[in-house]
């Protein structure tokens, strides 16, 4: 991954319009205004590729992102946005579950969580969704910058507690303003694409 050649290649809101199944593909799933957005723009070192908001309820679609013609970024909508209505948020609930169900050629699910809050309901049955379907089960702690190491380290904890995160090594930190975890994950996931799956060895 050079990250020489980097695009949004598509914009879906239905299965119709996905790109082909010809590039291991890499999604981030996780409650809104957590960061998704902020995240693809941070680890591929694009200031404004992804469009991000203070607000929540930003991204509705199914969002491919080309890297180098060898592996899609792929962002979701966020789940659990409470002022939505019940007729968008199923609508945004059947976009997220459809991907995740139907995509033959996804090589792992990150769950995204904001590191200031301990993971909800709906954060716990992502996560085990996501080990339920065979994934790694990795975890994205992001917003690092808005606390302090021993706040940060304190939460970390808790989100591998509640989440019942299997070893620690697959929780990654992560923050936009600072870079902190970045070159950790960019090793993630090449080695993601290379190897199919698996755990980084520190
Ligand atoms: P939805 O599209 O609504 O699901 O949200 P999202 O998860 O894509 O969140 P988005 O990337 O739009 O970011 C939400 C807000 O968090 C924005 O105001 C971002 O600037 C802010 N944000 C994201 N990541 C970081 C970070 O690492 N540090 C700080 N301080 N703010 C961040
Ligand atoms: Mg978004």
């Amino acid at each position: 991954m050079n990250l020489q050649n980097v695009s949004l290649e598509k914009i879906a809101a239905t299965i119709e319009q996905y790109p082909p199944e010809n590039l291991p593909e890499i999604a981030f799933a996780g409650r809104s205004n957590v960061g998704k957005s902020s995240f693809i723009n941070g680890i591929l070192n694009r200031k404004k590729l992804a469009h991000t908001s203070s607000k929540p309820g930003k991204t509705r679609t199914v969002n491919f992102y080309n890297v180098d013609d060898t592996l899609r970024l792929v962002d979701l909508p966020g789940y659990g946005y409470a002022i939505a209505s019940k007729k968008e948020k199923e609508k945004w609930q059947e976009i997220i579950e459809t991907y995740l169900y139907e995509r033959k050629n996804l090589y792992e699910v990150f769950l995204i969580v904001d590191s200031r809050h301990a993971p909800t309901k709906d954060d716990r049955q992502m996560y085990d969704w996501i080990l339920d379907m065979g994934f790694t089960g990795f975890v994205i702690a992001t917003k690092t910058d808005k606390l302090s190491k021993n706040k940060l380290n304190q939460n970390l904890k808790i989100i591998e507690k509640d989440l019942r995160v299997d070893n620690p090594h697959l929780i990654f930190e992560f923050s936009t303003m600072n870079n902190n975890g970045r070159s950790r994950l960019l090793q993630q996931i090449d080695r993601i694409v290379k190897y199919g799956e698996g755990f980084e060895d520190e």
